[in-house]
């Protein structure tokens, strides 16, 4: 009674973007960049080390097997979907969805300094075309944290001299598929990059420096912005944007100074930072949710115990109407959910998570902000990364022992009815 309600008074814009986020490295299978050689050199350490990791975690017992095996860190032949795709687009199709948000990798198209693989292009321009024949709106991303050996080698994005090859890339893409185009993500949550790529090491290049950390982040300002105006010259009408992660951070004691000053200084530096620095040139705000913070004493997190995802991140759905609300008093810009979604394997959260989200944005609506779509993570299972293949993020579950069969989840048949109904009440 109470979601019919729900649904009669705030309507979805008619053009509203309901689709899946993907990346390209953690379902294309087959690549060669930067991570894959991380990858197959740590392997083994992070299958020995694995109990350090995650034995804590409740679902200990359940994952022990596939956490200690290598295999679990390799992406290797990743869900196949370079060759798959036309399936997986049906599935989306199955899903009710209008758009998708995917990846071009770097490293295919351009293997080695300057030598561009038309193969590679080309397969990508059939993927476009694909999405837009099927009548799904493709929003590419362009850099989601993998690079190509050799850019690696050069010092990646800690180099301002570097940056010309990225202003290529974009020119490249520009180039073959602007025309295609009305959604570009740029890059993903550089935050995220920097902070483990560059401050704790836990991701390559393992680096644990604050200095460098500012200046790849600095960099990747610069990177965005370059993007901004050779994508806006070639194509005004193209909407572009990032992928930022932001976190609903809040005090545990909201009366308390301490807890105050903590928060503050961790929206701005995790939240608003980057936003800031580039507001200038992006036509929309792309948000990732996944988390809800509390914080406590001197940067202290401290959240609730329950409930945890599969990865034991703490779960509050719901924290995106106040980030909505946030992000919106900030820059008073479109905002797109660009990801959003829940590792969970058994499927028992998911459904719960997106209906809370659901109502997060209708609630956000209500009040005034610009939502303009919804990109679910992910479409498939895929490689989570430094924690390899074990959490579960897709609406379609893939099993990677039994040729790789696609199920869809049955929160994702929820969902597809959601869509279905809202949809239907214009
Ligand atoms: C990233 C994805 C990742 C997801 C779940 C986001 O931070 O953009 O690549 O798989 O979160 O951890």
């Amino acid at each position: 009674m109470q979601e019919d309600a729900q649904d009669a008074s705030v309507e979805f814009p008619k053009d509203f973007l309901w689709g899946a986020s993907t990346s390209a490295h953690q379902v294309e299978g087959g690549n060669h960049n930067q991570w894959t050689v991380w990858e197959l050199a740590h392997a083994a350490e992070k299958a020995k080390t694995a109990q350090q990791r995650y034995g804590h975690l409740a679902n200990w017992e359940e994952i022990k097997a596939e956490v200690t095996n290598p295999s679990n860190y390799v992406s290797g032949r990743g869900t196949d979907h370079y060759h798959r795709y036309k399936d997986d687009f049906e599935l989306l199709q199955k899903l009710n969805f209008n758009s998708f948000r995917f990846g071009i990798e770097w490293s295919r198209i351009e293997p080695e300094e300057g030598q561009w693989d038309e193969k590679a292009l080309e397969h990508y321009r059939q993927y476009i075309e694909k999405l837009k024949e099927m009548d799904i709106e493709p929003v590419l991303n362009i850099w989601h944290w993998t690079v190509p050996v050799w850019f690696a080698r050069r010092g990646g994005f800690k180099k301002k001299a570097n940056l010309k090859y990225f202003d290529r890339l974009v020119s490249k893409i520009s180039d073959q598929y602007g025309h295609l185009l009305r959604y570009v993500i740029v890059l993903n949550e550089p935050n995220v990059y920097i902070s483990f790529s560059y401050l704790t090491g836990a991701w390559p290049p393992q680096e644990k420096n604050f200095l460098t950390a500012a200046r790849v982040y600095y960099n990747l300002a610069r990177a965005h912005k370059r993007a901004y105006k050779k994508l806006k010259k070639d194509h005004p009408a193209i909407q572009i944007g990032i992928a930022a992660q932001l976190a609903n951070i809040q005090a545990k004691r909201p009366h308390n100074l301490i807890d105050e000053f903590s928060t503050q200084l961790m929206r701005d530096f995790w939240n608003w930072w980057f936003l800031h620095h580039i507001n200038r040139h992006q036509d929309f705000v792309g948000l990732n949710y996944y988390f809800t913070d509390y914080y406590t004493g001197l940067f202290k997190r401290e959240n609730p115990k329950t409930p945890l995802n599969d990865l034991g991140w703490y779960m509050e759905p719901e924290g995106l109407y106040p980030l909505m609300l946030r992000a919106w008093a900030h820059y008073k810009k479109p905002i797109i959910i660009s990801e959003n979604g829940v590792a969970d394997s058994k499927d028992q959260y998911r459904q719960w998570w997106m209906e809370e989200t659901i109502i997060a944005m209708q609630r956000a609506m209500s009040e005034g902000v610009d939502i303009r779509g919804y990109f679910h993570w992910s479409l498939l299972d895929n490689f989570e990364w430094a924690d390899g293949w074990w959490p579960r993020f897709g609406l379609v579950d893939i099993d990677r022992k039994n040729a790789m069969k696609r199920t869809i989840r049955p929160s994702a048949k929820w969902f597809a009815a959601k869509i279905e109904k809202l949809s239907a009440s214009k």
